[in-house]
């Protein structure tokens, strides 16, 4: 029997539908901008009144969270930008997700927000069915087991301290003995660890006391603060297109390589672990090769170096793969994989026993993680998988790369990276200030982007982005070069 045509209709465009559609039927067709320049007034009386008890001078504008719609941010004026920035890379499904309201309002989360738990001491019983099913499924492949933590820093700092009790555990063979226990009350040898985490030029670890000590991004990040007295490695300076300097850069890698070595070496066996960021976001959306990172994954293996990739940016799909890291083929999984950002939970990933301390209390705080944030994970992941929204991110991301590739030809776009890297993308402009220019003047057009590095832009939009707002973007910015 024939259906009706209306049926049929309705039947294909439900079929039809995109990802981004189903999910947000009003998300809006195009910015709205309803003041001449961003912050509008608004924005600016409500700022006003937040520094007067908040810092409040890195803002860019207030914005309207009732209002945000999937990968549209509303500001206090009504204004509505498309979002290539995101929170800082740390939006995954678009604002005001209809799944992860679902969630927010379930009596699980209910459950986890107002009796928030001690999680080491008083885990709930839920708890290792949320991570299971969310979190840890997401593992990269080779882990199996997660800490969890508060923020991308302390993911990192966790992971440290894994690393240094790991080390000192197998080479005391036994009980803390005397010394120790009264030496490292007075912060001292041998007691305290002389042993050192090896980061690398450029990198951005977080800010906290132990994290800071790793990140070489920018100064300011570091002055005033004590640090500890951790080496560095040089981190490959690539020209692009990858593909047109292979030589050099090969040069360029393996000149990197034999210095990180040799750094190892010289430190005798003292180095727990390095870090290291699949692409240095905020040092400037920094690139190595494949070939790096799994001559990297030897060499550490080869001298008993921890490796802690730091996916905090990088990682649950903006790259075109659930982790950046899948990327580069390692011959065997790094020891421990730290996230937070787009996974909205923080903590790391490891397989090895011996990186659980030996004894509870020893890797520990209050919290340790937060159930709510593990429930937010879990929605996000499933949706994730549902709707194949890394393989989209990685498509659309092609799609992006190729017209910015064209736009290069015409206007200033130096150094295009990312390809083949899902939305993963970056670019240099002439110097900051011309970088400076663009981003206002891509916000005045209803853009929300933000920079990285010293004169770099970053795409970092949420996996909800398809290719309508890429066209959007696309035009928005190409208007912007040409007025330049
Ligand atoms: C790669 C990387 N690691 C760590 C961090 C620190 O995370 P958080 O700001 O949540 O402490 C960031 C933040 O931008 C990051 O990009």
């Amino acid at each position: 029997m024939l259906r009706p045509i209306k049926h049929l209709r309705s039947i294909r465009a439900k079929r039809f539908l995109s990802t981004c559609e189903s999910y947000f039927p009003d998300e809006p067709k195009a910015p709205i901008l309803k003041t001449s320049t961003i912050p509008g007034p608004k924005s600016e009386q409500l700022n006003n009144e937040l520094g007067e008890i908040f810092d409040n001078r890195a803002t860019y504008f207030v914005s309207d969270y009732y209002n945000s719609k999937g990968n549209y941010i509303s500001d206090a004026d009504g204004n509505y930008l498309l979002d290539v920035y995101a929170q800082i890379s740390s939006i995954a499904l678009g604002y005001n997700n209809p799944e992860l309201i679902k969630t927010a309002k379930s009596d699980e989360m209910t459950n986890a927000l107002i009796n928030r738990p001690a999680l080491a001491c008083f885990p709930s019983t839920d708890y290792a069915t949320i991570l299971n099913e969310g979190i840890l499924s997401a593992a990269p492949k080779g882990m199996n087991k997660v800490w969890t933590a508060l923020s991308g820093s302390d993911a990192n700092e966790t992971a440290y301290k894994a690393a240094f009790m790991y080390h000192h555990t197998k080479r005391r063979n036994g009980d803390f003995s005397a010394e120790e226990l009264e030496s490292v009350m007075n912060n001292e040898l041998p007691g305290a660890s002389d042993m050192v985490i090896l980061s690398f030029d450029k990198g951005f670890h977080g800010r906290l006391f132990g994290s800071l000590s790793t990140t070489r991004s920018k100064a300011i990040h570091k002055l005033d603060i004590p640090a500890f007295n951790w080496p560095k490695a040089p981190f490959p300076s690539l020209k692009y297109p990858l593909n047109e300097f292979e030589a050099e850069n090969r040069q360029e890698e393996d000149k990197c390589l034999q210095e990180f070595e040799s750094i190892i070496k010289s430190y005798n066996g003292k180095v727990a672990a390095m870090i290291i960021e699949p692409v240095q976001s905020e040092g400037g959306d920094n690139h190595a090769t494949p070939y790096f990172f799994q001559q990297l994954r030897k060499i550490t293996q080869d001298n008993d170096v921890l490796m802690i990739v730091d996916e905090v940016q990088t990682g649950v799909g903006a790259s075109g793969k659930l982790w950046a890291h899948e990327h580069f083929d390692l011959p065997s999984p790094p020891d421990m994989v730290t996230f937070s950002k787009k996974f909205q939970a923080a903590g790391f990933y490891f397989s090895n026993p011996e990186l659980q301390p030996n004894q509870p209390y020893r890797q520990f705080n209050t919290w340790c993680g937060d159930p709510s944030k593990a429930l937010i994970a879990k929605t996000i992941y499933q949706e994730v998988v549902k709707h194949d929204l890394v393989n989209k991110t990685a498509s659309i991301g092609n799609y992006l790369f190729s017209n910015l590739k064209s736009l290069a030809e015409k206007y200033p776009i130096l150094n295009l990276r990312g390809e083949n890297f899902g939305t993963f993308i970056a670019w240099d402009c002439k110097d900051a200030n011309e970088r400076g220019k663009l981003l206002l003047s891509l916000r005045n057009k209803g853009i929300n982007i933000g920079g990285c590095g010293d004169y770099s832009i970053r795409l970092r939009p949420p996996l909800v982005f398809e290719q309508k707002h890429a066209d959007i973007f696309l035009s928005a910015l190409e208007d912007a070069l040409k007025e330049l």
